[in-house]
């Protein structure tokens, strides 16, 4: 094999990812052709591109003639053998590697030979689901993520046994549907849900430890971090009974690595349905689909009489003191707290009890503040209280042992 043309694409498994493939597949022209075990769930996916599509002309996104012309080139199919003269086959199928292996046999037994079969698994092994195929040269990763027309970034996989043109293929036919592509090896998690440990393993755990609500997690890595949504939000959106899953596969892929390991609080919210967005419920309520934020911590109104701020970090103590000149405070000068001021002290990778009692302050008078980012490009900042963070001078919701607020402006 060397060279493909990709003018049609056939897609098995139109659920949530399958439909939105289809989606940028034929608004770049493809004739896309629409299979799944279940017949409903093609009528609910053409269903499904036919609102998107005139909402898109609604908000004269697109013309309603490409709307309509978009739409002509989706064609459903009853059964895999209709998809016999697509040029590519993507599989959006069940997360099992059992089921996608048996896929690829019925599929290479419908597809011409130069045909490429692509599966757009998030934990499983390409060259495992290859493995068994009569040309595993043509099995390929294709790692779109959810919502695929907005979520611009798609992983192609070689496999061991892949033939690199088939990936050259697939990263070409990515730019021409607007997307950006990456390659990368075959190992667990491939790129992005690798990195994403960091991000959904760590939130859980600082959730589990009792560091913070769910929400005030959300809320920082969004507000303060940057990312477009916390962990929270972004496994209610993909839905626990895939990403738990992913989390499992993904820390014995790498033989029980202690940083990857699950936590049994996903673990019990998928038996018990809690797996967000789709089921109405998850580390969020939705409401007509809308999720409902829990309410805002209370700022406390009373002021200390005094304030002073460690030097321990130069950089620390020039933030917190533009921030407190912003709320129209002036720090105590000198090195040392006078005896009633509140204490604030920045470290970066320590907690506030180590960083109080290192610097031989009172911890029953010491909040520490983050300042990793800085604070000019943010709203929010993540404070920490020691266990002997005096009570009075702290709300309930700030009485554990780190708590993030909302800057006091
Ligand atoms: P989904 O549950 O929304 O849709 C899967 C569809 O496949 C269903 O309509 C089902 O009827 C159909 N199906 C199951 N077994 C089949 C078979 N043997 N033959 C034909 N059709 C079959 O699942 P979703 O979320 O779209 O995931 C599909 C694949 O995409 C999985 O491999 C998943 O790991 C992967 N993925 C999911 C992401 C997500 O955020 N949901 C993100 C990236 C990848």
């Amino acid at each position: 094999m060397s060279t493909f043309t990709i003018e049609t694409l056939g897609i098995v498994g139109t659920g949530a990812m399958g439909r939105g493939i289809a989606q940028i597949a034929a608004q770049a022209g493809l004739t896309v052709n629409l299979y799944d075990a279940n017949p409903q769930a093609v009528e609910a996916a053409r269903k499904y591109l036919q609102d998107t599509l005139g909402k898109l002309a609604e908000k004269g996104k697109i013309s309603a003639a490409d709307a309509e012309a978009t739409l002509a080139r989706v064609k459903p199919c009853g059964a895999l053998e209709d998809l016999a003269g697509c040029d590519t086959v993507v599989e959006a199928i069940v997360e099992k590697l059992e089921v996608k292996r048996d896929l690829v046999a019925k599929l290479e037994a419908v597809l011409r030979p130069d045909a490429i079969i692509a599966s757009n698994t998030s934990s499983l092994s390409i060259t495992a689901i290859a493995v068994g195929a009569k040309a595993p040269g043509r099995v390929v990763g294709y790692h779109f993520f959810n919502p695929v027309p907005l979520m611009k970034v798609v992983e192609v996989i070689d496999g061991l046994s892949g033939d690199p043109a088939v990936g050259d293929a697939l990263m070409a036919l990515s730019r021409r549907m607007g997307h950006t592509p990456v390659r990368c090896k075959d190992m667990p998690g491939f790129i992005v849900n690798h990195a994403g440990r960091g991000m959904n393993i760590e939130g859980i755990k600082a959730a589990q430890e009792g560091v913070a609500e769910f929400a005030d997690i959300d809320n920082i890595m969004r507000e303060q971090a940057g990312f477009r949504m916390g962990p929270f939000e972004l496994m209610d959106l993909t839905g626990l009974d895939v990403s738990h899953p992913v989390m499992e596969s993904i820390y014995n892929q790498f033989y029980q690595e202690p940083r990857y390991r699950p936590s049994p609080l996903t673990a019990i919210r998928s038996v018990g349905g809690l797996i967000g967005r789709k089921a109405g419920a998850g580390f969020y309520r939705y409401a007509d689909g809308q999720k409902q934020v829990p309410a805002a911590a209370v700022v406390p109104s009373a002021r200390p009489s005094s304030v002073w701020v460690s030097h321990a970090s130069e950089r620390g103590h020039a933030m917190v003191t533009k921030l407190l000149g912003a709320l129209g405070v002036t720090p105590e000068g000198g090195n040392q707290p006078s005896a009633d001021a509140l204490i604030i002290v920045t470290p970066l990778g320590l907690d506030a009890t180590t960083s109080a009692l290192q610097q031989g302050l009172d911890p029953a008078r010491t909040v520490a503040i983050d300042t990793l980012l800085p604070f000019e490009a943010t709203k929010r900042r993540t404070l920490m209280t020691t266990p002997a963070t005096g009570a009075p001078r702290a709300t309930p919701r700030m009485a554990c042992s780190r708590a993030t607020a909302r800057q006091s402006r």
